[in-house]
C-alpha cells in the first residue's frame, strides 16, 4: 500500500456521494451545533467493514465464525453496536474507563438498536486492565486505543488481560499504524461531509517513540474545535507488538496488511495474511493473536 499517511482509519463511505438531504444539511454544520462524539464516529469509525474483517479473521484462522465480542476501549460503543446488528447471535460488551462518553453512546441505542438487539449488548465502565466479563470469542481493540500502554510490562500485563477473557480458541484483533511519516510532526486534512478532520501529529520523540496526537474539526464557516481528542501515547512498532504478545502467551500472531488499488495506488480494503509489507509513508495493519 502506498497511501499517504492516514493514521485513522477513512470511512469507506466518505468516498461514495452523499445524498442531497445530507448536502443541504451538512452545509450548515458549524463548531457551535455539532458534537465531537458524532464527528468522531464519522470521520474514524467504520463498524461495517469492521465486523466483515472479524469475520475475514474468524474464517482463515478457526475455520468458524465469532459470536461474541468484548470491545476494549469501546468509547461511544460503534463497534459493539455494529456487531449486534451484524447478526441476530451476536452478543457484545464494551467496555469504557470514561462514563460520559458511555452516557452519550447509551443515550442513542434507543434510536441505533431494535429492543432485541439491545438486549445483546452490555456497556461497562471500567479498567481494560481489570474489567470481568463473561469469556468472549474475540476481544477487539481498535483505533491503537492500546498505545496508551507506554511500556513493555504495562503493555503485556494488557494482554495477559486480554488472554485470560478469550474462550479457548479465542482470537484478540488489534490494529497499528506506522510507516515513515508516523515518525513526524505533521498534520492531515481530510475533507467529509460538511466539516475538515484534521489528524495533528503533533509531537514525536525519537527516543522514546512518546507521541502526541490530537483531531481537530473545522467547518465551512470558518470556526474549529480544536484539541477535540488528544492521545498521549507509545507509537508501538509491529515486532515489539508481535513479541508482546506472544510473551504474554497467545500461541500466533499473524498480521493482516492492505492491498493496494492499482488506479489510486491507495489501499483497497482488501486484508492478506503476510510476513512482509512495503515501505510506504503510513500503513494501518491489523494484528490477529491466537489464544
Ligand atoms: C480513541 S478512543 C477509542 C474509541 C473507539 N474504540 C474507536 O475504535 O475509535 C479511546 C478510549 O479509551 C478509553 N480508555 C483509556 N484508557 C482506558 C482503560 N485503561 N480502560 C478502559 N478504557 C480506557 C478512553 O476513555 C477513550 O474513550
Amino acid at each position: 500500500m502506498t497511501a499517504t499517511l492516514t493514521a485513522r482509519r477513512p470511512r469507506a463511505d466518505t468516498r461514495r456521494s452523499p445524498s442531497t438531504k445530507r448536502r443541504s444539511r451538512d452545509r450548515w454544520r458549524t463548531a457551535a451545533t455539532s458534537d465531537i462524539h458524532d464527528l468522531y464516529e464519522r470521520s474514524v469509525q467504520d463498524p461495517a467493514v469492521e465486523c466483515e474483517f472479524i469475520d475475514q479473521a474468524w474464517k482463515e484462522r478457526r475455520g468458524r465464525l465469532a459470536r461474541s465480542i468484548r470491545e476494549d476501549f469501546c468509547g461511544t460503543a460503534a463497534m459493539s453496536v455494529g456487531w449486534v446488528k451484524h447478526r441476530s447471535t451476536h452478543v457484545a460488551y464494551g467496555v469504557d474507563l470514561d462514563e460520559s462518553v458511555l452516557a452519550w453512546g447509551r443515550a442513542r441505542l434507543p434510536r441505533r438498536l431494535t429492543p432485541a438487539q439491545r438486549r445483546r449488548l452490555t456497556l461497562i465502565r471500567g479498567d481494560v486492565r481489570s474489567v470481568r466479563t463473561p469469556s468472549v470469542d474475540c476481544v477487539v481493540a481498535f483505533n491503537f486505543s492500546y498505545f496508551i500502554f507506554k511500556t513493555r510490562g504495562e503493555l503485556r500485563e494488557y494482554y495477559q488481560r486480554v488472554r485470560r477473557a478469550l474462550v479457548a480458541d479465542g482470537l484478540f484483533i488489534l490494529d497499528a499504524y506506522g510507516g515513515s511519516e508516523s515518525f513526524t510532526e505533521m498534520e492531515e486534512e481530510r475533507h467529509l461531509d460538511g466539516f475538515t478532520y484534521v489528524w495533528d501529529q503533533h509531537h514525536f520523540n525519537p527516543v522514546t517513540h512518546h507521541v502526541i496526537n490530537h483531531i481537530h474539526f473545522r467547518f465551512p464557516d470558518g470556526t474549529q474545535i480544536k484539541k477535540a481528542f488528544t492521545y498521549d501515547w507509545r507509537l508501538w512498532t509491529l515486532p515489539e507488538l508481535r513479541e508482546l504478545l506472544l510473551e504474554a502467551g497467545f500461541k500466533a500472531v499473524t498480521v493482516y496488511w492492505e492491498g493496494t488499488d492499482e488506479k489510486t495506488g491507495e489501499g483497497n480494503g482488501e486484508w492478506a495474511p503476510t510476513t512482509r509489507g512495503e515501505d510506504c509513508p503510513g500503513w494501518l495493519a491489523y494484528l490477529v493473536a491466537e489464544k
